[in-house]
């Protein structure tokens, strides 16, 4: 076999475009021609008028053969491109394009459109054949006339508008004067040259980049059916194959990963974008890019609970088209609905594990242990908390990141994205406690355990189950006001070593019609996918009954009552809601409580405790006397919370410590607030005395 003429080009995209660009030249130049052979102008001048023409005429001729006459250029074109370009070892993006059933004439076309941008001379060219309209890009017409007599504008133009290769600039002329232009994204790409990241709104990753199925830290299931995928697809060819895969997971759950791993297994690459990110515009070009690009395009959409959204068609993408989407909401249009379906389930232990072993690999086993049973995170969120711990260890100036280190860059990893919605409640003191009835502590004790087990008991529960248990638990704390419901939140997720979050309702809720959702669904599925403790104090104004609808203003509220009655439904994380008025709580919520839980008033006894430890450690009041006061005084918890600050600081401003008369006095104050008389009732009367001799004392 003779050896190609291009042999002396390298057969790289960048080389392979250069010699397309030659042969879209030489068309023009064929075209020239015939238009001097027919008299319409004089070739000599126009090489003349511009001269970078035989630059160009010159660069092709150590390929041409001597004897060839124009008439026989293209054939001789397409015969030796096609030949040299079944030797390539590398991916070309201009020769990809055929297998969208692009022709030569039509890519010489397409190159020709986007000559312009590559030199700026051809634009005087085009002007020139083009008069009088004299447009410096080329028009359909002056396309179909450059590849052939017999070219009809319009079969190249649906050509290369149907595969998403050009926009045509419309002039208000006949269509046929119209000028195409090639979207400059895509000509980056095609001419060849290698670009850091060629798309500002996606990002495009090499097949090297991407891992593997073998890599992929997922259940051996998804592996298989990953590995089964990438058979069939790559068997057959294109033809009769499904057109998309929809991976389904929480966010953070590695979905673009397993198609970043199925796209390597079908040896291409991979775009990932986010829906947000593609106007119809991008959409029209995503195929060509992909395909130019050797790119499996991966688009994430996050869509609330019941939202639909149609995903359009991608001309042009030879391929399969990757969509992954949340445990929300769903795709429609012809692509999803016809997509395979993958679900990434949360990962258990095991899983959980082997991400944190790939990020921390010096961890020590039993702070492992501890970081495994204790954060149930997605993939990708253990990835970022691993890197946040690494930087924590090493910011101390250890090696070793140990379990503390993740508590920490998870607890980081909250603030950053809850921050705006829900504010994070420190853990209480270590000698604060609860105090309250047995039957109470009963029922927080069996909280505790249901959510320190709530992964292990996955395994375990009966067959009468089914499938339907998660590991999510939903308390509802009920109680007078200052009984301790938030602090009770407060110590159970100290207790699990868990970070609490309280939502801001003043925040989340909102008047605009199914923001409150959008903001709800935004701070449940981070907290979620963070793994901390929700809380929703005094959650009345979102969980209160479902009214009759009598006004627009209802409607929406009832909506977003049932927007949360739906979401806590597949909740996988901790959530604790409180209120004071279990009555106002919609039934269907008790219902779906996994824990319903009422703190009653304090008795005698607990009132006694509760001044113990609310009391500074050094107050002499009488114990006869504090006896009295808590069997007499029916206060709360955190009454006898404020009596007791407030006692303490009657004291600090009387230079002595807390006894009888100041704690009576507190007592007072606090019975005043509920506009009650304490049955302790004293006069301020020595108080004032002795500060006004103090204050005389003091003068000169
Ligand atoms: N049972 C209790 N044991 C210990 N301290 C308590 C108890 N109840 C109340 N307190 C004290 O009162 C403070 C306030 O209680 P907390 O805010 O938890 O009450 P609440 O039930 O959430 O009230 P509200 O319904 O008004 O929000 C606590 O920080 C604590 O100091
Ligand atoms: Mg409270």
């Amino acid at each position: 076999m003779a050896a190609s003429p291009f042999a002396a080009v390298p057969l790289t995209p960048a080389g392979h475009f250069r010699v397309n660009a030659h042969a879209a030249t030489f068309h023009l130049l064929a075209h020239l021609q015939e238009l001097a052979a027919a008299g319409a102008l004089d070739l000599d001048e126009t090489f003349a008028r511009h001269p970078f023409l035989t630059g160009y005429l010159d660069g092709m001729c150590p390929y041409l053969p001597k004897d060839l006459h124009w008439a026989q250029g293209p054939a001789w074109w397409a015969e030796n491109l096609r030949a040299w370009e079944r030797a390539a070892t590398v991916h070309l993006p201009l020769a990809a394009l055929d297998a969208t059933g692009l022709g030569l004439r039509e890519r010489h076309a397409l190159v020709l459109a986007g000559l312009v941008e590559e030199d700026s001379r051809f634009g005087s060219v085009f002007a020139e054949i083009q008069r009088p309209i004299e447009p410096r890009r080329p028009t359909l017409q002056t396309l179909a006339a450059i590849l052939g007599d017999d070219v009809d504008p319009w079969s190249v133009h649906a050509a290369l508008t149907s595969r998403g290769l050009v926009e045509t600039v419309i002039g208000g002329g006949p269509r046929s004067e119209d000028v195409v232009t090639v979207p400059a994204e895509l000509w980056a790409v095609l001419r060849g040259t290698p670009q850091e990241q060629p798309l500002p709104w996606g990002e495009v990753l090499d097949r090297d980049e991407l891992d593997g199925a073998e890599d992929l830290l997922v259940p051996d299931g998804l592996r298989h059916q990953v590995d089964a995928l990438v058979s069939r697809l790559g068997a057959s060819g294109g033809r009769g194959a499904p057109r998309a895969v929809l991976v389904r997971g929480a966010h953070g759950s590695g979905r673009r990963r397993v198609l970043g791993a199925l796209a390597r297994g079908l040896g291409r690459g991979a775009l990932f974008v986010d829906a947000d990110h593609l106007d119809d515009a991008r959409w029209a070009r995503l195929g060509a890019l992909c395909t130019a690009l050797g790119a499996l395009p991966v688009v994430r959409y996050a869509l609330l609970p019941g939202q639909a959204v149609a995903v359009p068609a991608v001309p042009g993408l030879v391929g399969v088209l990757g969509l992954a989407v949340g445990s929300e909401g769903g795709l429609t249009g012809r692509v999803a609905e016809a997509a395979i379906r993958l679900d990434v389930p949360r990962p258990g232990p095991r899983e959980r594990r082997a991400h944190w072993l790939a990020h921390l690999p010096r961890v020590r086993e039993d702070d492992l242990d501890g970081v495994v049973d204790r954060h149930l995170l997605p993939g990708g969120q253990i990835r970022r908390a691993a890197r946040r711990a690494r930087e924590i260890a090493d910011l101390d100036g250890r090696g070793d990141v140990v379990a503390g280190d993740v508590g920490r860059a998870c607890a980081e990893l909250g603030r950053e994205r809850l921050d705006v919605l829900a504010q994070r409640l420190d853990p209480p003191g270590g000698t604060t406690r609860l105090v309250c009835d047995e039957a109470s502590e009963l029922q927080l004790l069996a909280l505790e355990l249901r959510c320190r087990h709530r992964e292990r008991v996955l395994g375990t529960v009966g067959p009468g189950f089914g499938g339907t248990t998660g590991t999510g638990v939903r308390a509802l704390l009920t109680g007078p006001s200052g009984t301790g419901k938030t602090l009770a939140c407060r110590l159970l997720a100290a207790q699990l070593g868990m970070d609490l979050y309280r939502v801001d309702l003043a925040a989340v809720i909102d008047k605009y019609v199914g923001e409150t959702e959008k903001n709800l669904h935004r701070i449940l599925s981070a907290a979620e996918e963070l793994d901390v403790v929700l809380l929703v104090d005094e959650g009345d104004s979102l969980l209160g009954n479902r009214t009759e609808v009598r006004s627009a203003n209802d409607r929406f509220a009832n909506l977003e009552t049932n927007y949360l009655l739906q979401r806590l439904e597949t909740y996988q994380g901790i959530v604790l809601v409180t209120t004071n008025a279990a009555e106002g709580i919609d039934p269907a919520f008790q219902r779906r409580m996994d824990v319903v839980l009422t703190l009653v008033e304090p008795g005698p006894m607990q009132r006694w405790e509760l001044w113990q430890l609310h009391l500074p450690a050094d107050h002499r009041v009488s114990p006869g006397h504090l006896d009295e006061v808590a069997a007499r005084a029916e206060m709360t918890g955190g009454q006898i919370r404020n009596a007791a600050m407030q006692a303490t600081f009657l004291a600090l401003d009387d230079g002595h410590v807390v006894d009888d008369r100041l704690l009576d006095l507190a007592v007072a104050v606090e019975y005043g607030k509920a506009g009650a008389v304490s049955p302790f009732q004293r006069t301020l009367g020595e108080q004032r005395r002795r500060r006004s001799e103090a204050f005389l004392e003091a003068l000169p």
